[in-house]
């Protein structure tokens, strides 16, 4: 087993606890968790060994979020102010019809007092289970709600990589970079003062992109371009209202989006048939959790979410009702180590 560190009552950082968890979270203190992220049984889909005790088999949708909001409940006391907690969640056909219950989830979890939904990050299969049916589409994605219960939430946006599309190929800036906005701007219905603004603005934002400050811009006039729908005060449609001209300027850093690319895993040797992909769960816990930070996952399945916290340099809180997924999870995170 791995070092064992801080103590919560009983419960020890860094090792993994096996039992029911919605009442080894009771042993867990107020306010003292940075990350809990994890995968609950999904309704009606597997029987898990021990599963009187497990969420999932419950005789209704109705019951089965009553048991799922239980240990949410419990999971907003443990969690730090400063802390995140993301839930991933799977649907099902009940009598041919898709029931939501990810969503429906996530509405009760979001009307609790002060939780906010973040995000609802799509993961998207690569791999969905081959089967076709004639009526319908296979699916092939899966919900991970970010929540939190303040808005001092930790949030490494820079560590995200996992939405990257490929690079993109950035051509030199020619001679003529900008002249087209020139003649429109000359062409345009706009006051003196606001035309000469206008170049002013050009002329500095293709001097930035000169100096590869920028990888390019667009620029938006008043009676030429299209209008953006809505908008705030201050947003580009105030902008061009009020002084005839928006720029809108493209840094070529990486647009952070919420979709996850990943194929579904198996691990050779490993007997749990859930297990959720790696390199996702190192993503959030390295946006989501501070190093040093104690991830929590209370259905830790075959060890995915403690082994990217030891990975990341982050301590873990494991809890799972099966024991012999729980020492096949210890099995796991004695084999990795910190990157
Ligand atoms: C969907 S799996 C989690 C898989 C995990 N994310 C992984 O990557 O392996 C759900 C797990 O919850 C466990 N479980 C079910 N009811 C539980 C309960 N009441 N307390 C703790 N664990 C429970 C099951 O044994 C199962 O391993």
């Amino acid at each position: 087993m791995s070092k064992a560190g801080i103590k919560h009552k009983n419960i020890l950082t860094n090792s993994i606890h096996c039992g029911d968890s919605a009442i080894l979270l009771k042993q867990i203190s107020d306010d003292s968790i940075d990350l809990v992220i994890t995968s609950p049984p999904y309704y009606q889909q597997r029987v898990y060994n021990y599963s009187t005790m497990g969420i999932g088999l419950e005789a209704s949708v109705e019951k089965y979020l009553e048991s799922l909001m239980d240990v949410f409940c419990e999971i907003i006391r443990i969690i730090k102010p400063s802390g995140n907690i993301v839930y991933n969640l799977g649907d099902k056909y009940i009598g041919s019809s898709l029931s939501l219950i990810p969503y429906r989830f996530a509405l009760m979890a979001s009307s609790q007092d002060k939780i906010k939904l973040v995000n609802n990050i799509t993961w998207v299969k690569n791999n969905p289970t081959p089967r076709q049916f004639d009526r319908r589409l296979v699916s092939s994605t899966e919900p991970f709600f970010h929540f939190i219960k303040s808005s001092q939430y930790y949030y490494d946006r820079k560590s995200f990589e996992s939405s990257k599309p490929p690079p993109k190929k950035i051509n030199k800036p020619t001679s003529r970079l900008g002249s087209k906005y020139r003649e429109l701007i000359k062409l345009a219905d706009l006051t003196n003062l606001e035309k000469e603004k206008a170049n002013k603005a050009l002329d500095e934002v293709i001097s930035e992109v000169r100096k590869g400050v920028l990888c390019g811009f667009r620029m938006k006039i008043r009676g030429i371009h299209a209008e953006a729908f809505g908008g705030q005060s201050g947003g580009r449609k105030q902008q061009i209202k009020k002084q005839g001209f928006t720029i809108i300027k493209m840094r070529g850093d990486t647009i952070k989006k919420d979709v996850i690319f990943s194929p579904v895993e198996t691990i050779p040797g490993i007997k749990h048939c859930a297990v959720y992909p790696l390199g996702i769960i190192r993503e959030f816990v390295k946006l989501l959790c501070p190093v040093n930070g104690i991830v929590l996952d209370p259905y830790l399945g075959s060890g995915t979410s403690a082994i990217a916290a030891k990975i990341e340099g982050r301590n873990y809180i494991g809890m799972d009702v099966d024991p012999v997924y729980c020492s096949e999870a210890e099995g796991r995170i004695k084999n990795v180590s910190k990157n």
